[in-house]
């Protein structure tokens, strides 16, 4: 029996495997506006066989995007976008679909990934970002204007009013953003903040404001339906943001019952040195669920099933999450299933690509002519 292909609960929420579609930025929204692209994307991978699909990160309010295409959820036509996607994966998927809530802080107002990722300044077409201090990511940039009190208070509300969207879109789930550098992670690691008021300066304080911000959208959602938090649990740098300081901050979480943390790394500082290789986020995860218990995901560089497998049968972690490997071979839960003794849920217009081998591969299927 595989592990990766077997139920597991997050809050209201039944899940048949062990796998999530990571949250993937497109860089291809308009005024943060879901389009064609969208479609396309988020139907092709709600049929990949993981049982959940993330929503990329999407931004609670204008500022807060990483690129001027990044997807964003702040206004009635931003979620009037999403309306018909998310109507259309409910039509032919199984697949729960969660939405990633984020705001980037310091790291808005960048070229798209393609076109090199550096800031834009205002002159060319970018905006004035906002962070926790007043420190650029990059040594020579145009430093963040830092929040004051008014500024937490508009962000929070953002994050709450996106979450009241994301369940009037009937999503099943969120998971906040807290890695990569974007804003929540910068509150956390002392490289970003700066601060000298209860927002800044002990672990306590660090915390403060990422753990109102998810206590806030906690509450902003329904009851029923989980939420989850991504965090980088490192900076790869000497002094940042580190692993006992994660597991500190996911204690406090589980005071605020979240439904599970997505354990990720860096993304704080370009001086960061990550050790790159198969997995090499996994140990984190282990250590989070080892230390406090909580449901995890592991992600990074997981690409083979039994990989994946092993992760979950062994306890490392509770789930995994695919990004480029699910963009690679976008029916990768499918292939998992056949090489694991798995079972996935296809619609029946491809059940005829079951193959001969697999014949529980796709559950109870007929297929009749004349
Ligand atoms: C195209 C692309 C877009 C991404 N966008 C996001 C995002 O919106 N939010 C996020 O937390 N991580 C994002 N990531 C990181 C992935 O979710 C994942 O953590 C990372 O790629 C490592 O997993 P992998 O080795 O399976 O790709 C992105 C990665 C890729 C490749």
């Amino acid at each position: 029996m595989s592990v990766l292909f077997s139920p597991i609960q997050l809050r209201g929420l039944a899940l048949k495997n062990r796998i999530m579609v990571a949250p993937m930025c497109q860089y291809s929204a308009v005024n943060g506006e879901a389009n064609d692209w969208h479609f396309t994307h988020i139907n092709n991978l709600a049929l990949s066989g993981a049982a959940m699909f993330c929503i990329e990160a999407t931004a609670v309010e204008a500022i807060g995007r990483i690129t001027p295409g990044c997807l964003g959820l702040w206004n009635d036509a931003c979620e009037a976008a999403l309306k018909p996607i998310i109507a259309s994966v409910r039509k032919h998927s199984k697949a729960a679909i969660a939405m990633q809530l984020a705001h980037a802080g310091r790291k808005a107002s960048s070229h798209t990934p393609w076109d090199g990722g550096q800031l834009i300044p205002p002159a060319d077409g970018g905006w004035q970002a906002e962070g926790p201090s007043a420190v650029p990511h990059k040594d020579g940039e145009a430093p963040p204007l830092a929040f004051d009190t008014a500024g937490l208070a508009r962000v929070r509300d953002a994050f709450v009013a996106a979450a009241k969207r994301a369940a009037r879109l009937d999503l099943d789930a969120l998971e906040v953003h807290c890695a990569h550098g974007y804003l929540l992670h910068q509150f956390l690691s002392p490289i970003a903040n700066r601060r000298t008021d209860q927002y800044g300066g002990s672990l306590q304080n660090r915390m403060r404001f990422p753990l109102e911000v998810f206590e806030a959208v906690r509450a902003a959602f329904p009851a029923d339906r989980p939420v989850g938090l991504r965090v980088s649990a490192t900076d790869w740098v000497e002094g940042g943001w580190d692993l006992p300081q994660t597991i500190e901050y996911v204690r406090e979480l589980q005071a605020l019952k979240v439904d599970w943390i997505d354990v990720s790394s860096g993304g704080v500082s370009p001086l960061q040195k990550i050790a790159l290789g198969p997995g090499y986020q996994v140990p984190f995860a282990q250590a989070v669920r080892d230390a406090t218990g909580v449901t995890t995901m592991a992600v990074g560089l997981i690409t083979e099933p039994k990989q994946a497998e092993d992760i979950v049968a062994s306890g490392k972690a509770d789930m995994v999450a695919l990004a480029r490997g699910m963009l690679y071979d976008p029916r990768w839960g499918w292939h998992a299933a056949a090489e694991l003794g798995g079972q996935v849920d296809v619609p029946p217009q491809y059940w005829r690509s079951q193959p001969s081998t697999q014949k529980a591969l796709f559950g109870t299927t007929t297929f009749g002519t004349r």
